[in-house]
């Protein structure tokens, strides 16, 4: 087992509950801590290891609780997403960016071998090529979000320039997942429609239904994590975050691939404020850089993922 005291920051969101779990497998549950600023755990996370409560925003106790515990890794995963963002921009803008900057301080100064932040397809705006849209490209956000993962992607690269750290990133996509919900973003309804096809039988979509998203399961997202994360250091040629894809479909095509398994499914449209998020994002993601760099590779297409989710949320 590998000899690291790895910290998760914001552990009790979508990504974090089921990271900490892969975690937890090569370090050991005892060296892998999961916080979050709820009181409560994640019933994931309950009695399975060591569980903290800490707000991302408070330098001085994350600097503290990284001292105190000898953590040598950080992963960073608390953040506004997209549509919650843009109800609130400066909060949005102060939780991403404040928790990012000072990690990143905190970091140097106490050494940290590794820190781990997420990106986004959100980085890209309307005046990017929306098709296949490459690693490095025409990158003008529009929503706050947005600006404060490629604001963030900058300071990574400036903090690994500058003094070495040694700080990796991916630009997930929309991420979809069965053990936890998604909070506040403008892919959601990629996870929504399976939960509402399976209870009710029908769902009423906030996108319309050409909208074509780059999207990810989440089994591939953990792995892909882990993968970069793991990579020998050679292979980590450029400290902006990772383009990742896997698979791009739209709300018209995941409901036709739930009526492969529950032909009675129907979908209507109520397009809100989301829309005009997704029409600035792009419709698919080239990430032949990732490919090259750390041999990045997707499993899950449209077909297999709705598969697994519709068996996972119906317990069969
Ligand atoms: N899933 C995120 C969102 O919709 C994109 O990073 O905000």
């Amino acid at each position: 087992m590998k000899k690291e005291k790895v910290l998760v920051i914001g552990a009790g969101g979508q990504i974090g509950v089921e990271l900490v779990a892969a975690l937890r497998t090569i370090y050991g549950a005892d060296n892998v801590v999961a916080s979050d600023i709820r009181q409560e755990a994640h019933p994931m996370l309950k009695d399975r290891g060591p569980y903290a409560v800490l707000d991302a925003t408070n330098g001085a106790a994350i600097r503290e609780f990284i001292v105190r515990e000898r953590i040598t890794q950080v992963y960073l995963l608390a953040a506004v997403l997209s549509a919650t963002g843009e109800k609130d921009p400066a909060r949005a803008w102060d939780i991403n960016m404040q928790s990012l900057l000072q990690l990143l301080d905190i970091a140097v100064q106490e050494k940290l071998t590794k820190v781990y932040w997420p990106s986004s397809i959100a980085v890209f705006g309307p005046t990017t090529p929306r098709d296949n849209t490459m690693q490095e490209t025409v990158i003008e956000p529009r929503t706050v979000y947005g600006i404060s993962k490629y604001a963030g992607e900058l300071w990574c690269q400036y903090y690994h320039q500058r003094w070495g750290l040694d700080v990796r990133s991916i630009r997930y996509p929309g991420l979809i997942s069965w053990k936890s919900a998604p909070g506040g973003g403008t892919t959601d309804y990629a996870v929504e429609i399976y939960h509402e096809a399976l209870k009710n039988g029908r769902y009423t979509c906030f996108l319309a239904e050409d909208t074509y998203l780059p999207m990810m399961y989440m089994d591939d997202a953990i792995r892909g994590t882990i993968e970069l994360m793991e990579a020998p250091v050679e292979k980590i040629q450029t400290r902006m975050a990772y383009n990742l894809s896997a698979m791009s479909f739209s709300p018209a095509e995941i409901a036709a691939a739930i009526r492969e398994h529950i032909p009675s499914f129907t979908i209507d449209y109520a397009p809100d404020f989301r829309q005009q998020i997704a029409n600035g994002w792009p419709r698919s993601i080239d990430d032949t850089t990732a490919r090259q760099h750390w041999n990045w590779k997707h499993e899950f297409d449209l077909a297999r993922m709705t598969a697994d989710m519709l068996k996972n949320l119906s317990g069969k």
